[in-house]
């Protein structure tokens, strides 16, 4: 994740001070495609439009802070993703990166699968119309009324993660006269090349049943004895923002093992093994994300030569991506409320959202880009740090970037790529109101999760 500083490029002061951030590129109006929703361009007046929508029109109608939503590249991502797999596999989009009901529509229509880890994304998903045979249930502690909604609901899989969880989910099943299908989430021992925050497959964290020491293989023993289970496969979800394959090639080959070992030890051949999300996109233009068809046609010939090796039938796989899908769809309109130049140091732009909007800067030291969108400027860069409305000197938006220098209170900027984790992690910190996710597509704007207001607020505050 990390970039050193760059000591060349325009300054305020003789020092540039400490920081993470490249040159600043030759032409700030230039957007990075990497980084932008697909339909996002700068129209010849100097606006930026998505969708065919301008977005000082998206400002006057919906306001700022806002998510804007491409919802043609969502569509045409979710798309990629199940192409790519084909009909031997199935892709589960990740709910946690960003649920909402309209979501769930547009997943159910392109042909992707759920994965759903709260009992509230579980009732989004129904709510919505998403068959429960193609919702997957995830999480390291659900609770016995998450587990009894979604095995009365008919969930096409609950994934195991403890050993009182074992039992739990059979209990529930066999007292509803059901038999559960099953997967067990285990944890491989890969050190995924990740922030420590959300890298899932090294032994010494709260998922999954390690590999190491025979507990998984333990865990499998019990769950092949419980009627009310039907264990169908093994899970493994390595982490995320992810580029290097290397990580999922050494999963593949131990959760393989353990099919085998499964195999010699009940003489049963699992039929699925699922290898999780977590593939990494461009946050800024360092980044350099796989596309979907060399990620399916790496892990699938991964796991076909493990097979081969082991002597297994190769099992059908399933991926569960989130960021890949949502990650790069939306941008957060923003206006700027203030701009403080400090000698020597750098500019500090404040907008009308902040941590509460996305909280992954302050929680992984993100990096991300941004960019003047209300209109072009030929003034030269300089260097800010865009912070939030909020009452933290932690509240960071964007830790180093480059901004025109004539940048004003009144403009809008947007960071691109924050399609996942943000509306999903957003608080009322401050009792900052959450900004709405407003899809654009076609030339037409709507809300697809509005706004929160001060009675949204006040309706909980029951005291
Ligand atoms: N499957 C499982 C079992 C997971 O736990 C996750 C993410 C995914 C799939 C999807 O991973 P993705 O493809 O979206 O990377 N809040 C953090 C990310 C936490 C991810 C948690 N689990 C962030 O903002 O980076």
């Amino acid at each position: 994740m990390s970039r050193s500083a760059h000591p060349a490029g325009p300054r305020h002061a003789d020092v540039l001070p400490e920081g993470h951030y490249s040159a600043p590129p030759a032409d700030l109006n230039v957007l990075d495609r990497k980084v932008w929703a697909q339909t996002v361009t700068r129209g010849a007046d100097g606006v930026v439009s998505v969708g065919g929508i301008d977005v000082n029109r998206l400002a006057e109608e919906f306001g700022t802070p806002a998510y804007i939503l491409d919802e043609a590249d969502f569509r045409a991502r979710a798309r990629a993703w199940r192409t790519a797999f084909g009909t031997d596999a199935d892709v589960f989009y990740a709910g946690k990166a960003f649920l909402s009901r309209a979501v769930v529509r547009w997943l159910n229509e392109e042909g992707l699968n759920l994965d759903v880890c709260s009992g509230g994304e579980l009732a989004t998903a129904l709510s919505a119309g998403m068959p429960a045979d193609r919702i997957a249930f995830h999480g390291n502690n659900k609770s016995v009324a998450e587990i009894t909604r979604a095995v009365e609901a008919g969930v096409g899989r609950i994934v195991l993660d403890s050993f009182q969880e074992i039992v739990r989910v059979a209990h529930v099943a066999q007292s509803l006269g059901k038999r559960q299908k099953v997967q067990i989430r285990i944890t491989v021992g890969v050190e995924a090349h990740t922030h420590e925050f959300i890298a899932t497959a090294h032994e010494d964290q709260k998922f999954g049943i390690p590999l190491a020491g025979g507990q998984a293989a333990e865990a499998v023993r019990r769950a092949l004895q419980l009627d009310g289970l039907e264990l169908i496969g093994i899970h493994s979800h390595i982490g995320s923002q992810i580029f290097d394959m290397s990580g999922f090639e050494v999963a593949a080959h131990r959760v393989v093992g353990l099919l085998k070992a499964i195999r010699d030890e009940h003489g049963v051949e699992l039929p699925e093994i699922d290898l999780g999300g977590g593939l990494g996109i461009a946050y800024t233009s360092d980044d350099d994300p796989r596309e979907p068809h060399e990620i399916a046609k790496a892990l699938t010939e991964i796991v076909g030569r493990e097979c081969e090796a082991a002597r297994l039938r190769t099992p059908r796989i399933s991926v569960e991506p989130g960021r890949a899908v949502v990650g790069p769809t939306a941008f957060t309109l923003y206006e700027v409320g203030t701009v403080k130049p400090l000698e020597g140091l750098r500019t500090y732009v404040s907008v009308d959202g902040g941590m509460s909007d996305n909280i992954r800067t302050a929680l992984y030291d993100a990096e991300y880009s941004v960019a003047l969108v209300s209109r072009t400027s030929d003034a030269a860069p300089m260097l800010v740090r865009v912070v939030g409305k909020h009452c933290e000197s932690g509240d960071i938006v964007v830790k180093d970037a480059f901004l025109p220098a004539d940048l004003a209170p009144g403009d809008l900027i947007a960071q691109p790529a924050t399609g996942a984790y943000c509306r999903s992690m957003a608080s009322n910190y401050n009792h900052v109101l959450r900004p709405p996710v407003i899809a654009v597509k076609d030339g037409e704007a709507r809300v697809i999760v509005r706004r929160e207001t001060e009675d949204d607020l006040l309706r909980l505050d029951v005291g």
